[in-house]
């Protein structure tokens, strides 16, 4: 604008051709976000489809060639954490539109406890998807626990067979996610992955391991440690559970975390690492008040400055699946919120296209456990127009 301010226009013509290249960039700039849930599909409903007894704990992401992907845990036999499952996977070659028929890109056979998901990380710098979970987390009848990773390089459509991380992380019960890791867009440590989660229940808290070349070799990051770490949890002890990472624009990387034991408020936790995922200082840690929280896995995204966060927003149940969007940071939260089911909903993950095409920019999406008596019925898709409210 600085440039423009001060010339001496001289007919009203070019004035008017600059006023339309320039009043694209200002009517988005100025539009006030108005969401408006564009479109719903059920993805997968536990009980009636092959195999699997209940599907919980969904996934989604872009991918680097403009395609959505979906994972669920198919548990086989129960709605239990612990069990045999696959990792069942959806593709969208359309923006959420129509889906791909199911495929299980994971078998953990007849296991005992077996897998877990999982966090998922797109590197667009060499076009691959990663998928993080963990095997035998909860020790039911096996040992130890084991991190592992299966990679895609054709956009989903196959997979590699999966990696023992733990070889190179050391043995540890770590629970990645459940949501999204990132790699890192802007310094410190562009390019970097990060992805984030939780240990055992008594050796709870948040950990991040870390990848400086593309996914090839893993180290450990940061660790926030539960208090008292390694002990038995009591209520109200403070117990920092499953998480979600998302970067800032100036760099940081913010972590939206589970109040396990309902420390201090019954609402969210929120951490801060400013050295790429190295450390989680507590001089940053703050509880959200106003993100109102069931101690659950929550959807928080960063899009152009905007901050989403979903959640079955009520104190005490898993119900009220809200989105709601801070022009501040997370600061404060808008007052207006988006419900996007009143009834029983669980864990949600968020993401979006990082395309500067019109429509990529005005939408977000959503996935969330979704159900009329049990929030575990389903996994529901939502495609949110982030202007399209009244
Ligand atoms: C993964 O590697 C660790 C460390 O070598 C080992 O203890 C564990 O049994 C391995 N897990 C699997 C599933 O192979
Ligand atoms: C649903 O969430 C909204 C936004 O946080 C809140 O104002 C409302 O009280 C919640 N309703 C229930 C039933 O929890």
């Amino acid at each position: 604008m600085s440039v423009i301010r001060g010339r001496n226009f001289k007919t009203g013509s070019v004035l008017a051709t600059v006023l339309s290249l320039l009043l694209p960039a200002v009517i988005i700039c100025s539009v006030t976000i108005k969401p408006l849930l564009f479109e719903e599909q059920l993805l997968w409903v536990s009980g009636v489809q092959g195999e699997v007894n209940t599907y919980r704990i969904p996934l989604i992401t872009f991918t680097p060639m403009g395609s959505l992907l979906a994972f669920a845990e198919g548990r086989k036999s129960s709605s239990s954490d612990t069990g045999a499952k696959f990792i069942a996977m959806r593709r969208s070659t359309d923006k959420g539109s129509t889906w791909s028929p199911t495929s299980f890109i994971v078998d953990d056979g007849l296991a005992q406890d077996g897998l877990n998901l999982g966090s998922v990380v797109v590197d667009q710098e060499v076009g691959s998807v990663i998928l993080i979970y963990t095997s035998c987390f909860h020790l039911y009848n096996c040992r130890p626990a084991s991190t592992m990773m299966v990679e895609s390089i054709d956009d989903g459509l196959s997979w590699s067979s999966p990696r023992n991380l733990s070889v190179e992380l050391g043995v540890k019960n770590f629970a990645p996610g459940p949501g999204s890791g990132i790699q890192k867009h802007y310094e410190p440590n562009q390019g970097r992955l990060v992805v984030c989660g939780h240990g055992t229940l008594e050796g709870d808290g948040v950990f991040c391991i870390l990848s400086d070349d593309h996914g090839h070799t893993w180290f450990n990051g940061a660790a926030l440690k539960s208090i008292p770490y390694n002990q038995k949890k009591r209520p109200l002890d403070f117990n920092p559970d499953e998480c979600q990472p998302f970067e800032m624009t100036d760099g940081s990387i913010v972590i939206n975390v589970r109040n396990q034991n309902n420390y201090h408020c019954r609402c969210r936790v929120v951490v801060r690492s400013r050295d790429g995922g190295m450390s989680l200082p507590i001089d940053d840690l703050y509880f959200d008040y106003e993100l109102v929280d069931p101690a659950v896995a929550a959807g928080a995204f960063q899009k152009e400055g905007v901050l989403f966060f979903t959640n079955p927003s009520n104190a005490l149940q898993r119900i009220n699946l809200t989105l709601r969007w801070s022009l501040t940071d997370g600061n404060s939260w808008e007052k207006e919120a988006l419900q996007i089911w009143p009834g029983p909903s669980g864990y949600s993950c968020i993401t979006s296209m990082d395309s500067d095409s019109v429509d990529d920019r005005k939408h977000i999406y959503v996935i969330y456990e979704k159900g009329q008596k049990d929030y575990y019925e389903t996994v529901s898709f939502a495609k949110i127009h982030l202007y399209g409210g009244r």
